[in-house]
C-alpha cells in the first residue's frame, strides 16, 4: 500500500517535472552587436535548469538548436510583419510550414508551445500603428495552426504592455482596459479564450519607478512595508500582485474570467539609471522568485503563475528611446557571464548562476585615446560619432562608467566603437587620435569589453553551402 502510494507520488512528480508546470522561462533577445551563439545559450539554459525560452523572431538556424533539448520554445512574430500576416493568409501558412511544422520533425523536434504575435502592439509610442492589423494577424496565425493540425498543441497569443489596462487610483477591482482600445481588447481577449490561448502581459515595476519619482519604492519589490494599496478587504503590498489582479478584473469585465494569464516579461536592469544596478536587480529577483516558487499566486490568481524573465543577456543594440537602461536587462552580461547571485531554479539557493561556457572572444585588445592627444576639444566630435554608432549607455549618470576622467571617457567611446566594429583597424583611427593597446583599461566598476567572435555556426553553414554550390557548378561545367 505504502509502496503504491510512493509509486503514484513518483509518477505524479515525474508528470509535473516533464510537463514543466513549475519551471521558469526566460526571454532571449538578440539585438546585440554579436549575439551569443545559440549552442552556448542552450547549454546555459540547461546548466541553470531553465526549461522555457521566449524568442522575438523565428530565425530558423537559432530555433533548430533547441531540437531534442527538452527546452520549450516560444516563437515571436515582429510587429513589422503584422501587416503582411493580417492581409495575406498564404504568407501565414508558409510561415507555419517553414518555421513551425518543419522544426517539429528534425532531431527529436523543437518543443514549440506558443507563438507570440507582435510585441506590445498597443504601446502608446506606436501611436496606433498596429491597431488595425494585430487582431487579424492573431486570427490568421491560430487558423493556420489549426489547419496544420497543431491547434491543440501550439497556441497563438499577443504579448501586451501592462498599460493596456488600468484602475485609476481605485485599486485592482476597478481594473478595465483603456477606454480608447477597450473594444479591440475585449474582442482579442474573447478570441484567445475561445481558442484556449493564454493572455500574455509584460509587467515592469522598474518602469513605474523610472517614470514616476513619487512611486513608492518598496511597492516595486516584494518585502512589504510602505502604505500599499487597500482594495476593499485586500491590502496589496507589491505592484506585481496589484497589476495582475487589475488585469484579472479587466478580463472579468470582458466576460472571460477563466483565461490563463502568462507574464511574458518581467525583470530589473543593472545599468543605465541610478535605480538600475546589480544590487537592486538581485533584490527584485529574490522577491519575485521566492514568490513564484511558493506557488501562492496573487489574491485573485492563487497558485502557479507562468513567468518569463526579461532577460537572459544584455543587448547593446536595443533602442534607447525608453532610457539608457534598455541595453542592460540581462541577468547575464553580453558574453553570458553572470552579474549577481540568483536562484533560477526557484529553490531559494542564491548563488552566481552558471555562465556561458567556452565562449570565444576576439583578441585581447582595446582602442583608446592616444597619449599625445592633449587638446580634448579636438576629439569631441569623434567621441560623439563613436557613441552614436556604438553603445555609451554605461557612461550615463548613475551608471558604472560615469566616474571616468574626461580622457577615459573618450577611450571608452573609442573602444566601444572599435569592439562593435569587430575590432577593425580602421575603426580605431579617429584621424590619429585612437590607438590599439593590449592594456586592459577596465576598472573594478567599469568594464571595457572585448567583443565576441561572431556566430561560428552560421558562418560555417554558409561556407559549406557556398562550397557545395561551387562544387556543383564545377561538376556542371
Ligand atoms: C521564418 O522566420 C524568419 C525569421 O523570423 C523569417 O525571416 C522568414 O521569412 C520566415 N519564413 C516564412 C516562410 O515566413
Ligand atoms: C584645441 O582645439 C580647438 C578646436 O580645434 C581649438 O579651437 C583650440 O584653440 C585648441 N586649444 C589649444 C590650447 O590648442
Ligand atoms: C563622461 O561622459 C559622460 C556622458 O557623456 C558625462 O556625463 C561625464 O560628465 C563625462 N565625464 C567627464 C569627466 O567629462
Ligand atoms: C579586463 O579587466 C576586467 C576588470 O579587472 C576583467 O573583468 C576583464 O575580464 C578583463 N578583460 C580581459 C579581456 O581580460
Amino acid at each position: 500500500m505504502a509502496r503504491a502510494m510512493v509509486l503514484i507520488w513518483t509518477c505524479y512528480c515525474v508528470v509535473l517535472a516533464t510537463k514543466c508546470v513549475h519551471c521558469l522561462g526566460v526571454n532571449w533577445g538578440t539585438q546585440a552587436s554579436t549575439p551569443l551563439d545559440p549552442q552556448y545559450v542552450v547549454q546555459m539554459l540547461k546548466d541553470n535548469k531553465i526549461k522555457k525560452v521566449k524568442l522575438f523572431d523565428s530565425d530558423h538556424w537559432t530555433v533548430g538548436h533547441f531540437a531534442g533539448t527538452g527546452i520549450e520554445v516560444m516563437l515571436g512574430i515582429p510587429n513589422l510583419n503584422l501587416k503582411e500576416f493580417s492581409d495575406d493568409y498564404d504568407t501565414v501558412e508558409d510561415y507555419i510550414k517553414e518555421n513551425v511544422t518543419d522544426h517539429l520533425r528534425d532531431h527529436g523536434g523543437v518543443d514549440i508551445k506558443y507563438i507570440a504575435v507582435g510585441n506590445e502592439p498597443f504601446l502608446k509610442a506606436y501611436k496606433g500603428a498596429f491597431e488595425k492589423t494585430i487582431f487579424p494577424a492573431l486570427k490568421n496565425v491560430q487558423k493556420a495552426l489549426n489547419k496544420a493540425g497543431l491547434g491543440n498543441k501550439i497556441k497563438a497569443t499577443i504579448p501586451q504592455n501592462a498599460d493596456v489596462y488600468d484602475s485609476g487610483s481605485a485599486g485592482p477591482s476597478a481594473g478595465d482596459f483603456r477606454p480608447e482600445i477597450r473594444d479591440i481588447m475585449v474582442k482579442i481577449s474573447r478570441f484567445l479564450d475561445q481558442h484556449n490561448c493564454p493572455f500574455m502581459v509584460n509587467i515592469y515595476p522598474f518602469l513605474s519607478l523610472y517614470e514616476n519619482e513619487d512611486f513608492p519604492i518598496e511597492f516595486a519589490f516584494f518585502e512589504g512595508g510602505g502604505k500599499g494599496v487597500q482594495d476593499q478587504n485586500i491590502r496589496y503590498t507589491n505592484m506585481f500582485d496589484a497589476n495582475l489582479d487589475t488585469l484579472s478584473y479587466a478580463l472579468k469585465k470582458a466576460g472571460v474570467s477563466n483565461i490563463k494569464i502568462i507574464v511574458g516579461e518581467i525583470g530589473w536592469p543593472t545599468n543605465g539609471h541610478k535605480q538600475a544596478n546589480p544590487k537592486m536587480a538581485q533584490k527584485f529577483y529574490h522577491g519575485l522568485l521566492n514568490k513564484l516558487s511558493s506557488n501562492k499566486g496573487t489574491p485573485r490568481n492563487p497558485g502557479y503563475i507562468e513567468v518569463y524573465l526579461f532577460s537572459l543577456t544584455d543587448e547593446n543594440k536595443k533602442s534607447i528611446a525608453p532610457g539608457f537602461f534598455e541595453r542592460h536587462w540581462g541577468i547575464f552580461r553580453y558574453d553570458g557571464q553572470p552579474k549577481f547571485p540568483i536562484d533560477l531554479s526557484g529553490e531559494g539557493n542564491e548563488k552566481m548562476p552558471v555562465g556561458a561556457k567556452n565562449v570565444k572572444y576576439l583578441d585581447k585588445q582595446w582602442c583608446v585615446l592616444n597619449d599625445d592627444m592633449r587638446n580634448l576639444s579636438k576629439v569631441n566630435r569623434d567621441l560623439e560619432y563613436a557613441c552614436s554608432l556604438s553603445d555609451c549607455t554605461s557612461l550615463s549618470y548613475g551608471s558604472t562608467c560615469n566616474k571616468l576622467s574626461e580622457r577615459k571617457n573618450v577611450s571608452y567611446a573609442f573602444n566601444m566603437y572599435f569592439q562593435m566594429s569587430q575590432q577593425s583597424v580602421e575603426a580605431c583611427d579617429f584621424n590619429g587620435a585612437g590607438k590599439i593597446t593590449n592594456r586592459n583599461y577596465s576598472t573594478d566598476e567599469c568594464l571595457f569589453p572585448v567583443e565576441l567572435m561572431s556566430g561560428g555556426g552560421r558562418n560555417v553553414a554558409g561556407m559549406i553551402s557556398f562550397l557545395v554550390g561551387l562544387f556543383s557548378l564545377l561538376v556542371i561545367l
